[in-house]
């Protein structure tokens, strides 16, 4: 059970955060500086890598890569690639996120415009 709760980041041990910054860990990100961005989100949460802030406000945990390496060294909040980021962008990202503040928009409303094949041209769509 412990093997199937840790391998899958489905699965958790701790509750989500109310801000949830996740690292990743891939190679791309690793190459050009994700070391440097992890240690940085550490001394600014207080927390490690797995962890949430006392009280559960954000929390930093591992990510895996998610196919996005163009936008190297990144994290995701709430979701939301955030990248390439710098050492500085880091430390702002991160005081951000302590003192409460917004650092992505929340979820679209759904949109009864959107095409409905996105991945086609708007006129195909009319047709
Ligand atoms: S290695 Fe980080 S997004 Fe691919």
């Amino acid at each position: 059970m412990y093997g199937a709760v840790t391998f899958y980041s489905e699965f958790r041990e701790i509750p989500p955060p109310g801000t949830l910054v996740v690292w990743c860990s891939g190679p791309s990100c690793r190459i050009v500086g994700g070391g440097s961005i992890k240690a940085v989100l550490e001394a600014e949460f207080g927390c490690r890598l797995g962890e949430n802030a006392p009280g559960d406000a954000y929390g930093l945990w591992l990510g895996q890569c998610n196919g996005t390496c163009e936008r190297a060294p990144q994290v995701w909040v709430n979701g939301r690639v955030i990248g390439p980021l710098t050492v500085a962008e880091a430390v702002r990202l991160a005081r951000r996120v302590k003192a409460g503040a917004q650092v992505v928009p929340p979820p679209a409303a759904p949109d009864a415009d959107l095409p409905i094949a996105p991945w086609r041209g708007a006129a195909e769509q009319r047709s």
